[in-house]
């Protein structure tokens, strides 16, 4: 048995096949080598060749115009290249040999011959594909999941909060339904971050973020829209329901102290808006909530704005 033959019989992929097969099919291979950081298979380009890898380690990634994001990394007995040869498109992505690598190469051609004869082995390959398209998915669920996240405090980012603003505008103007929205702003928080630096900034947001997460009901949604706002999205309240959640939100936060070295007091200002109530449009709603937020903050701070009074 020749040593293509001996690597090719512990290949996961192709452990369904005979030792007869196997020598056939180690007869139509090649052995070529990369050296670390060649691009051996480059998204784009066409298809001509299926690869197993002998030696080293490549990166499967999908390229970017800010970063390349890595899908994959590949080593010994793993293949790559069979997306391009079964679907006739360019290739999905970018493989680059992250040391020296060494692969066998089974041209297009070849490839489909074998897995059309090899029931067992077109098996495998839609096993692998099948744990490569799950893991692609999970990828994606992560990526969407940060793209709406703000990093410092978990909570839902501004993006997020625009969003479900609108969808929940959509919701009450096609199914007559309610809800409603408190927007709160930390009292001078940039007095905080001056005279005790953003570390100590960075602590009181996430203190906060925290706040709101423990004392919003299940059904709420707490966002950081802003530097230092915050917002809270009520499904099926109205503006009574709204004013109480604000007025007990600030009086958790004016009430605890931020677990910090400092001696530290911080306190809130909030304005609320409903939705049918203050209209029946995102404007309408958060430029109520806002207005309310910016008479809290001009009566003094650590109070709820009155939401009537700012229209
Ligand atoms: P192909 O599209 O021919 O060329 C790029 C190769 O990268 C592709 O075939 C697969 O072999 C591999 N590839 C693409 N996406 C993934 C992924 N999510 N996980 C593992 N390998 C992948």
């Amino acid at each position: 048995m020749s040593d293509t033959t001996e690597y090719l019989a512990r290949v996961p992929l192709l452990q369904t096949m005979g030792a007869r097969e196997l020598e056939r099919l180690a007869e139509r291979t090649r052995r070529v080598h990369f050296r670390s950081g060649a691009d051996i298979v480059e998204i784009g380009a066409p298809g001509r060749s299926l690869y197993l890898v002998l030696d080293g380690l490549v990166q499967v990634i999908y390229p970017s115009p800010s970063v390349d994001f890595e899908l994959a990394r590949l080593g010994v007995g793993d293949f790559f290249g069979e997306m391009a040869l079964l679907n006739d498109k360019p290739r999905s992505a970018t493989v680059r040999a992250l040391t020296p690598v060494d692969v066998l190469a089974l041209d297009k051609e070849d490839f489909r011959r074998v897995v059309s004869d090899t029931p067992g082995l077109a098996l495998e390959l839609l096993a692998a594909l099948s744990v490569r398209i799950r893991n692609a998915d999970e990828q994606i669920s992560t990526l969407s999941d940060q793209a709406v996240r703000d990093p410092l405090t978990g909570l839902l980012n501004r993006r997020a909060f625009q969003e479900r603003l609108h969808e929940e505008v959509d919701r009450a103007r096609r199914y007559d339904s309610r809800f409603a929205l408190v927007i709160m702003d930390v009292d001078h928080f940039k007095g905080i971050n001056d005279t005790l630096g953003h570390i100590v900034g960075d602590e009181v947001l996430t203190w906060v973020g925290r706040i709101l997460q423990e004392h919003t009901r299940a059904a709420d949604s707490p966002f950081r829209i802003g530097g230092e706002e915050f917002a809270v999205l009520c499904p099926a309240s109205d503006a009574t329901m709204a004013g109480h959640a604000a007025r007990r939100l600030i009086a958790v936060v004016g009430e605890a102290k931020p677990p910090t070295e400092h001696d530290l007091r911080v306190t809130m200002s909030a304005g609320y808006a409903a939705c049918p109530e203050h209209g029946l449009s995102f404007e309408d709603v958060y430029g109520t909530a806002d207005g309310a937020l910016f008479r809290a903050k001009g009566l003094g701070r650590n109070q709820v704005g009155d939401p009537a009074a700012a229209t």
